[in-house]
């Protein structure tokens, strides 16, 4: 059974200064479970700051985004080459980039394959909109975005992605509908069921599929219970260090119940 991980993805919120005083109460309230990955995904400017106040052993770095080339004149962007040895991890294709920044299928593509070659692990994130869903077409959205994604990857480069289900209709900057874990757990056997057919039974059991949208300290458990959920993208939740905290103590609670059954 690999790590659980858990990943807060603070998105466009606080500067160097509240970022810091976060995790200086965060690393005095966290419980170092060795089962569990704990991740933070801040903004930009502030993961160099937090790589130095970080325990490394305790939690890791993500960044929320890059772009796809290693260099080059792409006035504002910042590549995986540049970020490579400060993060472990690197969130790809929020539906927050999609939606807000027309991000295709082709350069998420893109910057998984980019992610990859520079040895950061992406977390990408996939999901169907509402109307997506209504008309049944969510298997569709999921398949064209997830094999869309890998699609330049080898099997063993495709066990190093993190699959992070997000239905777009569920996170809270899109309406934060409560969503059926029994609903979701459809989605992540197909996700699996997906890349099985496709790069083998192996490389399916080692990618994690984490679920993501609206989740929080009262309902993470729902989900993380579900068979093959390997952990969660926290949204709004995380920016509350307790909050927080709290869903990682979850998350190892859920480990030992899975353990034993
Ligand atoms: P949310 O965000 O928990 O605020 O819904 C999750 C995400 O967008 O990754």
């Amino acid at each position: 059974m690999s790590r659980s991980l858990i990943v807060a993805n603070w998105k466009m919120h606080f500067n160097i200064h509240d970022a810091s005083l976060y995790v200086h109460h965060f690393n005095k309230a966290l419980n170092y479970h060795r089962s569990i990955e704990v991740v933070l995904a801040p903004s930009l400017l502030t993961l160099q700051p937090l790589s130095l106040q970080i325990d490394r052993r305790k939690v890791r770095l993500a960044a929320q985004n890059a772009y796809s080339k290693d260099d080059g004149p792409y006035t504002g962007e910042v590549s995986f080459t540049m970020l490579s040895g400060l993060v472990d991890y690197a969130i790809v294709g929020h539906s927050e980039r999609r939606i807000y920044f027309a991000e295709s299928l082709e350069l998420i593509r893109d910057k998984v394959t980019a992610a990859i070659r520079n040895d950061i692990n992406p977390i990408l994130c996939i999901g169907e909109s509402k109307p997506e869903k209504i008309a049944g077409e969510t298997k569709r959205v999921i398949h064209d975005q997830l094999i869309t994604a890998v699609s330049d990857l080898t099997a063993e480069e495709v066990k190093r992605v993190n699959v992070a289900y997000e239905p777009i209709w569920s996170i809270s900057t899109f309406g934060g509908e409560h969503a059926d874990p029994t609903e979701i757990q459809k989605t992540i056997d197909y996700i699996r069921y997906q890349i099985s057919e496709l790069y083998g039974a192996s490389t399916a059991s080692e990618v994690r599929v984490l679920y993501g949208g609206s989740v929080d300290d009262q309902d993470a458990g729902g989900y993380l219970a579900l068979d093959g959920c390997d952990g969660a993208l926290v949204g709004a939740a995380s920016l509350d260090y307790e909050k927080f905290v709290s869903i990682i103590d979850t998350a190892q609670s859920i480990r030992l119940a899975k353990k034993k059954d």
